[in-house]
């Protein structure tokens, strides 16, 4: 996607420099800087603190730092280091461990010698993977909101609901959830999205941002006004990404949606999740018992950082000192309330039957994949 007419990803990896540059999310929307990565520990510290952030950046990133570990040490403890060092960063989105998995499956079997080459090769692969799967589940997720807007009786555009940042800047490209919103606007299909600010790091400025930046009208909105504008017909769909999804459809995303989906439900508004399939732990069932939780700093809900006047990025406290602050960073949506899933090989219903239909040789590995 472009910035300021520049077309970028959100990592790349410079050559010359022999290292990797990253988007540093956290001065956006208020400042554009580009950060380079080129230590084992640099890597970790932007994935822990969210230089980088969304469920397949954090994989592709760290894919990329494998790379970057095996060219200062190929060996074997070097890699075990890595993986363990790497892996512990952020413990909910499952699309880290899958990139690290890879890796490792690729690199312990290979002589030393030949590790870094091919980590580094690995990590471009899993980045280009990265874009096309977006691309495609923008594909399908611009049929639903084709059949939206062919089913408009009065001339209000299409109107959708997300929640965080599942955009170009949380994958390497094109996004999750924004995807499908970019594939129709440009298809000329009139849109408007509900932001949610969601609090506490709100993400949905840099949602704003990027759409903005696109030329997608938008609000941004406070995290409890969505129910609300579902109950006075102002909403046509909600559509999330998600940080790891269960084999039988179970959604663990950003803290809120499962309020959003509950909300959703009880005003019959479709609920779709743009689900990448690395992002699918198929070792776990049961979302709400299985999948660890991330809990972050108080100061992320205690303080906001935000822009004063003469433009200076501050950030102020909002609560009385010592007050307690609790943080769980992400909440699970059963799959009861999802009303489909929106992959890289189409639509599916949130079940163990619809994603196992969908990718038959990862539901049960003996069957071949259909590509
Ligand atoms: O804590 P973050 O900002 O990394 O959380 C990101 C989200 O929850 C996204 O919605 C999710 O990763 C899907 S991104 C394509």
């Amino acid at each position: 996607m472009k910035v300021d007419g520049t077309p970028y990803r959100s990592l790349w990896w410079d050559a010359d420099k022999d290292a990797l540059q990253i988007i540093d999310q956290r001065w956006l929307p208020h400042e554009f800087c580009i950060e380079q990565l080129d230590s084992l520990e640099s890597f970790a510290c932007a994935i822990k603190d969210m230089h980088v952030r969304g469920a397949p950046l954090i994989g592709a990133t760290a894919a990329y730092g494998m790379a970057l570990a095996m060219r200062l040490d190929a060996s074997e403890a070097a890699l075990d280091r890595s993986w363990s060092e790497l892996n512990a960063t952020r413990p909910t989105a499952i699309n880290l461990r899958w990139a690290l998995d890879r890796c490792l499956d690729l690199l312990l079997p290979l002589p030393q010698a030949q590790r870094a080459t091919a980590a580094l090769r690995l990590a471009h692969e899993i980045a280009d993977e990265d874009v096309e799967i977006n691309r495609r589940i923008g594909q399908h997720g611009l049929t639903l909101i084709q059949e939206i807007a062919a089913r408009k009786t009065d001339a209000s555009p299409v109107r959708l609901l997300t929640h965080c940042n599942a955009g170009w800047i949380a994958t390497v490209d094109w996004g999750t959830a924004t995807s499908p919103m970019y594939h129709a606007h440009d298809a000329g299909i009139p849109l408007h999205v509900w932001v949610d600010e969601t609090r506490p790091r709100n993400q949905g400025a840099l949602t704003s941002w990027e759409l903005g930046s696109h030329g997608i009208s938008h609000s941004y909105i406070t995290d409890n006004a969505g129910g609300h504008l579902m109950q006075h017909g102002l909403v046509d769909m909600v559509i999330t990404g998600t940080d790891r999804t269960t084999r039988r459809g179970d959604v663990c995303n950003k803290i809120g949606t499962y309020l959003k989906a509950l909300a959703a439900k009880d005003n019959n508004i479709p609920f779709y999740v743009a689900l990448p399939s690395p992002t699918i732990d198929w070792s776990v069932t049961d979302g709400v018992s299985e999948i660890p939780i991330e809990d972050r700093d108080a100061r992320e809900v205690s303080h906001v950082q935000g822009t004063g006047d003469q433009g200076q990025i501050a950030s102020v406290q909002v609560t009385p000192k010592g007050t307690g602050v609790g943080n769980p960073a992400f909440d699970v949506t059963p799959n009861r309330l999802v009303t489909g899933l929106i992959t890289e090989r189409g639509i599916c219903a949130a079940s163990e039957a619809g994603l196992s239909a969908l990718f038959p040789e990862k539901a049960n590995p003996q069957t071949p994949g259909k590509g």
